[in-house]
């Protein structure tokens, strides 16, 4: 059978910055220990005035279609993944054909274009629609582009605050992947949850702390699903796992979970009770709290063991690294930990071509969905093409007086005539309403 899976990545971050120990911690009168330790989070990216999840979503899908000599006819669809759309009706995708119909000759009227809505799961759920439509044979040779992107703002002092971010993810489904390859086996976990929700506004209604316990949740479910399809798992099996990371704080909640699940029945099991003990299972208590109370305990021995730390360093720690620099990308973030992590591989010479990744993703609502990808040989000349540190070391730094203009510049609510903060060059822009309310576009030279 012909593989089918990414070919190809790019990531697209905000042009602005906002350091959240220096800057934010301060003026919220917060410790900068609680961003830098407890949440893991550094600085985050924000949109300059010119830039909104479209520009930074076609300025990805651009970079990618020139970086792979692609002409407009060489793509069937075009699926934009989003929690931040702007129109009930017409998807980003048609906006982001439409810059892109502006530098190509050609059109995109022969591809199939859409919107996928299920919060930060939905970038996941938008390169299974890819693949489903490559292997049902519907792609009549051409590629898919999945464009996860997101404005990731929340109310001003909403704890959410602290874990804001913007940016985009564009990757290129094709058959004959050069970067992993995508499978049939996938586990879930989904529930009607009320964790975090935007009815009919921009910014969410959010119950932080549930929604870190519902994460937790969905993906229990979601690998016992996995397991239950894939056989066997085991953590050495693994090189790298990428979670959807809102925060690299929730990622370490995750993780511990995550390889307390998968050890089970396997010798590592056998080598950690020796040391801390056995796992507590909930039939041994009377009580829920009890056992809570028993699974903390146990989870945070087997953190402080040097087992773990070793696996953690090495499977998750470099899928965080870019993570750590531009906060949550909402749908792009897990797609962001998967180039983070091979992008910290090839830099640290780590063959992966043949080995699996589990990835590990997560939308509030609410639902996670666990799924393996091949490594593909040559992976390590695509993850090379890659500017994301060039494109952070490049943000505009705000002060905190910028950043409370650049909140409002984007909150759909308020009037704002900020200046930009930084000058456009070859990229598309925002550049003002239509008669009918529609956002418009142009590509600055
Ligand atoms: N040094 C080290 N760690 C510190 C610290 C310090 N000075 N101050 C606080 N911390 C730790 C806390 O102990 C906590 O870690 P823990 O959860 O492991 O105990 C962490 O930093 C965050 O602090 P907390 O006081 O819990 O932050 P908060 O009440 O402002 O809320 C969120 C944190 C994540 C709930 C909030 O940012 C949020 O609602 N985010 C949006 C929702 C989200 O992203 N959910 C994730 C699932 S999708």
């Amino acid at each position: 059978m012909t593989a089918v899976g990414i070919d190809a990545i790019e990531i697209r971050t905000g042009k602005l910055k906002l350091d959240l120990a220096e800057t934010f911690a301060p003026a919220q009168g917060d410790d900068p220990g609680k961003y830098t330790k407890g949440l893991g989070l550094h600085a985050s990216s924000f949109p300059d005035v010119y830039e909104d999840i479209v520009t930074m979503g076609a300025n990805a899908a651009h970079r990618l279609m020139e970086r792979k000599g692609l002409s407009p006819q060489d793509i069937g669809r075009i699926d934009v993944a989003t929690e931040s759309a702007f129109d009930n009706s017409k998807p980003v995708s048609t906006y982001i054909a439409g810059c892109l119909e502006q530098v190509y000759d050609g059109d995109f009227h022969h591809a199939n274009k859409g919107e996928r809505k299920f919060a930060c799961i939905s970038g996941t759920q938008s390169l299974d629609d890819a693949y489903n439509w490559i292997r049902a044979g519907r792609n009549r040779g051409r590629s898919a582009i999945v464009i996860a992107t997101d404005t990731a703002l929340y109310a001003r002092d909403d704890p959410g605050e602290a874990t804001q971010g913007a940016g985009a993810v564009a990757m290129l489904v094709s058959e004959e992947p050069s970067l992993v390859e995508l499978s049939a086996e996938q586990g879930f976990g989904s529930a009607d949850e009320t964790d975090f929700l935007k009815p009919n506004q921009q910014f969410p209604s959010v119950d932080g702390k549930r929604s870190v316990n519902v994460y937790l949740a969905r993906m229990r479910e979601a690998l016992d699903d996995y397991a239950s399809v894939a056989g066997d798992i085991h953590p050495e099996d693994y090189p790298l796992v990428p979670f959807h990371t809102p925060f690299p704080g929730m990622v370490r909640k995750a993780a511990a979970l995550g390889y307390r699940h998968i050890v089970r029945g396997t010798d590592v099991e056998d080598l950690l009770a020796e040391e801390i003990g056995h796992q507590p299972m909930p039939e041994d208590f009377e009580t829920d709290d009890e056992w809570h109370a028993a699974i903390k305990e146990y989870t945070d021995a087997l953190t402080e063991t040097e087992r773990y730390q070793d696996w953690y360093a090495d499977t998750i720690e470099p899928t965080l690294d870019i993570a750590r620099h531009v906060g949550n990308w909402y749908t792009g973030s897990v797609h962001l930990a998967r180039a983070s992590g091979l992008k910290h591989a090839r830099e640290h010479g780590r063959e992966l071509a043949g080995q699996q990744l589990l990835v590990a993703s997560y939308g509030s609502g609410a639902q996670a969905e666990v799924h393996a990808e091949r490594v593909v040989p040559g992976w390590e000349a695509e993850i090379a093409q890659l500017n994301i540190d060039e494109q952070i070391r490049n943000r505009h730094e705000l002060t905190f007086a910028e950043y409370e203009q650049v909140h409002d510049v984007h909150n759909h609510d308020q009037e704002s005539d900020a200046e930009e903060f930084t000058a456009p060059e070859q990229e598309f822009v925002f550049d003002g309403w239509g008669r009918m309310g529609e956002r418009k576009y142009r590509y600055v030279e």
